[in-house]
């Protein structure tokens, strides 16, 4: 797998000093609440792991599993919402724990989605954050890493499913999926 990457963006011990540090802001930020931290499936598992033990507070963990990119390196405009929340999210303040913002079109799906359900707030901790693949406009509240508008894969994010496993972020070459 090692051989298919162009470049190493950002590796385990850079990804857990960002988790340190989005979870202590978390945890202040949140301080006196229950928040229900929403995982979205499958990208996001890792960086969850990671972040959620950083955070000094009673939270309910829920994943949700949802798919845009269907395994392609770009984005779909067709969300599909595979399996929803287990619990009621109305009054709750949901924090949403995403691998990467790119379109920002999942993130804008799942805030109206929680939003409409009545959540009380919703924000999100992202592990990257790719502002120039905007399409809609929104904002992550907490960021581990910007990233360049480069196709990245590894510690959650896939290409055609694989690579999730790889333990940090890197470039995939393009000749692997050109
Ligand atoms: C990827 C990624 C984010 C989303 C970001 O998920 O994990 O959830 O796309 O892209 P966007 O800002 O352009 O919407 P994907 O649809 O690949 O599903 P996966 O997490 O199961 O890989
Ligand atoms: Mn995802
Ligand atoms: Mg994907």
């Amino acid at each position: 797998m090692d051989n298919d990457i162009q470049e190493v963006l950002f590796d385990q011990q850079q990804i857990q000093e960002a988790a340190d540090r989005l979870g202590q802001t978390i945890t202040k930020d949140y301080a006196g609440q229950k928040p229900l931290v929403l995982s979205v499936l499958k990208g996001a598992y890792l960086w969850t792991a990671d972040v959620i033990r950083k955070i000094d507070l009673y939270v309910d963990l829920e994943f949700i599993k949802i798919s845009s990119y269907h395994g392609g390196v770009s984005s779909s405009n067709e969300i599909a919402l595979v399996t929803d929340v287990q619990s009621d999210v109305k009054g709750r303040d949901v924090l949403i724990l995403e691998d990467i913002v790119d379109t920002g079109q999942s993130l804008q799906f799942l805030e109206d989605l929680l939003l409409s359900r009545g959540a009380h707030s919703v924000r999100v901790a992202t592990l990257l954050d790719k502002k120039e693949g905007r399409k809609v406009d929104i904002k992550a509240d907490y960021v581990g890493f910007d990233v360049r508008n480069e196709f990245v894969v590894g510690y959650g994010l896939d290409y055609k499913g694989l690579y999730r496993n790889l333990p940090y972020v890197g470039i995939l070459k393009q000749s692997i999926y050109s």
